[in-house]
């Protein structure tokens, strides 16, 4: 149901032992790839914003891990292992919400405990591209999922930027999208702006635009009247984690177009591959969220909008109740009304 025309930008490549990364502080109007050869850069590129978005934050760290191994490794001194350590805590420590960077490090680690003596940065090269190519494949999987849900007909409503750029490929509640857009099933995609960093308006209307699907912008307090006017079927969106029982934390304005697509009869979607489910929480609330510097609320980019003298509260997510949420779609299956028993049961599948 994917097709390659509506699928035609990578965030993140690996060539000549360097990891490059398509800038997404400064998409769309100046398309610039950074080159890394150096772990300690690439935690810093996920502490700006480079590169965002769970699936891709988590590959990238684990392209991070393969770069400490390369720079790291030096047959003569055992010191070595310390200093990738100490590579791995930068990583780790870059941003604190999405699951899929302590997971994608966790792989990468347990590969190098499983190594014997010798350098493992062939091992760990694979590892990362294992990790980059499944998550490709599980977003092709659950757009197939994902648009068999949808009834064709309207358009769907999405928030912030979950596509090409925030994974491998393809995308999460993009990658559905793409799908159900191929199917001829959803004609167009309204797509919040996303303050504050406006990922709905500088990269989601971006990648669509490029892949030929058209899309609507909406400021993000517009949405509870677009679902009044009856334009929307589904709100579909990703997730940086899902606690055990299926409470979802996404980006922040989430739970808000949530509660207003359950006042209106609108379908919630969440999809995210099972890299971003910590079955470890039994609640969202015990999920970590990342606090961002006020600044970021006080302007548009490098230009301050805000009164002088306000402060600026700025949580980068937020986190929506299982029961809003009428299907969670992963790679392993469709959990409709989640439930922690139901949830254990599709990560057990
Ligand atoms: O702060 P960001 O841009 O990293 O936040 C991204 C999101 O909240 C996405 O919705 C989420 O990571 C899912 S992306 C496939």
């Amino acid at each position: 149901m994917h097709t390659s025309a509506h699928d035609t930008i990578r965030a993140i490549e690996w060539r000549d032992d360097t990891l490059y990364l398509l800038d997404q502080r400064i998409l769309p109007h100046s398309k610039q790839r950074l080159s890394y050869t150096d772990p300690v850069k690439v935690a810093e590129a996920i502490k700006d914003m480079v590169v965002r978005g769970a699936p891709a934050i988590g590959i990238t760290a684990a392209y991070g891990v393969v770069l400490a191994a390369m720079r790291r490794y030096d047959e003569a001194r055992e010191e070595w292992r310390g200093r990738i350590e100490k590579d791995f805590a930068h990583l780790a420590a870059s941003r604190p919400t999405a699951v899929n960077l302590f997971w994608a490090l966790e792989r990468m680690g347990r590969v190098m405990r499983e190594l014997g003596p010798g350098n493992p940065a062939k091992a760990l090269l694979t590892e990362a591209q294992a990790i980059h190519a499944e998550d490709i494949a599980a977003n092709q999987r659950m757009g197939e999922l994902g648009a068999a849900l949808i009834e064709g007909g309207k358009a769907v409503l999405t928030h912030c930027n979950t596509g090409s750029l925030a994974t491998g490929g393809y995308g999460t509640a993009l990658g559905v999208i793409r799908s159900a857009f191929a199917a001829g099933k959803v004609p167009s995609v309204y797509a919040d702006e996303t303050r504050p960093w406006l990922q709905g308006a500088r990269l989601t209307a971006w990648e669509l635009v490029q892949d030929k699907i058209p899309v609507t912008l909406l400021a993000d307090g517009a949405g509870a009247q677009l679902m009044k006017q009856g334009r929307v079927s589904w709100l579909i969106v990703g997730s940086d984690r899902i606690a055990a029982n299926g409470d979802v934390a996404n980006k922040i304005g989430t739970y808000h177009a949530a509660i207003a697509a359950k006042y209106h009869g609108v379908k919630v979607m969440v999809v995210a591959p099972t890299s971003t489910v910590d079955m470890s929480l039994s609640g969202g609330e015990l999920i970590p969220i990342e606090q961002r510097a006020p600044e970021e609320v006080f302007g548009l980019g490098a230009n301050r909008v805000a009164a002088e003298g306000a402060e600026a509260w700025n949580p980068a997510f937020d986190v929506t109740p299982a029961e809003l949420i009428d299907a969670i779609v992963t790679e392993k299956g469709v959990v409709l009304n989640p439930t922690t028993e139901k949830m254990a049961a599709m990560m057990a599948g």
